[in-house]
């Protein structure tokens, strides 16, 4: 097992707002979030789709692509700084270096016309590495340890790869330069149950021992019950509810997180309880501008939800809720 000196770094998330140019002028798809991922843990980001987590991810690595722009906050990274201040050649030697990542729709990332060990090299030389054969027996390590013939991988061609491997793939690429905090955006949509329980499993153990600060982004809710310390439930742009994963799953405050959590049968073991959210998740131009964002599909709406943006209350477990209607410290 490596035994890793340097500590895990904490990312604090504040104020953050991510708009897009739209022909509607510029939208914000993350708006005002203030989250902190505490070092060490693993955190599942969860909300339906466009909800703006992978948006969310981006700006973890400073890598909002244009349309799209940091219009106000930050995000420290202990020991980096503000991404959203860093560019050029210091923002592309953190990413990677300090900050691990697979992006979403990663089965399809890797350069289809050079091999695993050929892009393997052109990151470290991209990076200055300049133990190339260390490199290369890290992420042999790294590979062995996923269960793949690591030889057999690098030297294969991504449509030699199944999605499992080529998942595995993306996930030795964002651990093999040592990087302390580690972004997986839907590192397991797409795969069968049981590859992707493997893979959830490696990020667990590899979190443990790498001592990293790791955020799974995903839609699916019994993910983040297998893997994380934390959830953070997204809607509409907003973290509406933030906690430690058994107390939220077990008795979710949010109206919108009862709502996901209902949807799902395998968590609460009963097919015929499973209920699903009624109404759809908003588009960047149908989010509501002013009150609460969830109110359209909210059974517990209020006068109040018309006008006023809840704010993130902090509740006496610890978590926070973003909810007019769920009481400071009634928890
Ligand atoms: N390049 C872009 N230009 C314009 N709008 C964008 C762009 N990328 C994302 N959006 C919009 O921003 C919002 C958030 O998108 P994002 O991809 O962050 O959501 P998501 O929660 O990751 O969704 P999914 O679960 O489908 O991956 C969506 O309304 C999306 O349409
Ligand atoms: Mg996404």
């Amino acid at each position: 097992m490596t035994i890793t000196m340097v500590k895990a770094p904490a990312v604090s998330i504040s104020g953050l707002t991510v708009a897009y140019k739209t022909d509607a002028g510029e939208l914000p798809a993350v708006s005002q979030v203030d989250l902190e991922l505490a070092a060490g843990t693993i955190t599942g980001l969860v909300g339906e789709s466009g909800s703006g987590k992978s948006t969310l991810a981006l700006s973890l690595l400073g890598a909002v692509q244009k349309p799209g722009r940091v219009t106000a906050g930050s995000v420290v990274v202990d020991g980096i700084g503000d991404m959203a201040k860093l560019a050029g050649e210091e923002l592309r030697t953190v990413r990677g270096a300090k900050i691990g990542y697979v992006f979403q729709a990663a089965q399809n990332s890797l350069n289809p016309l050079k091999t695993v060990g050929k892009q393997l090299l052109d990151l470290g030389k991209a990076h200055k590495v300049r133990d190339l054969k260390g490199l290369l027996r890290h992420a042999k390590d790294l590979l062995d340890r996923m269960g793949l013939n690591a030889d057999r991988v690098l030297d294969a061609y991504q449509h030699e790869l199944s999605g499992g491997m080529r998942q595995r793939v993306g996930i030795m690429f964002a651990l093999v330069l040592n990087a302390h905090v580690l972004v997986l955006d839907e590192p397991t949509t797409a795969l069968d149950m049981i590859t992707q329980a493997n893979i959830l499993q490696i990020v667990r153990d590899v979190h443990k021992e790498q001592g990293l600060t790791t955020l799974v982004v995903t839609h699916d809710v019994g993910v983040v019950a297998e893997v994380a310390h934390k959830i953070a439930v997204m809607y509409g742009g907003r973290i509406v509810e933030h906690g430690p994963v058994t107390q939220v799953l077990a008795e979710p405050r949010h109206p919108y997180t009862r709502g996901l959590i209902h949807a799902i049968p395998r968590l609460t073991g009963d097919i015929s309880a499973a209920k699903a959210l009624p109404g759809t998740p908003p588009t960047l131009g149908t989010i509501p501008k002013q009150g609460c964002v969830f109110r359209e599909r909210c059974a517990l709406r209020m006068e109040v939800c018309e006008t006023v943006e809840p704010p993130a209350q902090r509740m006496l477990d610890g978590r926070t809720v973003a909810c007019h209607a769920v009481k400071e410290g009634a928890a």
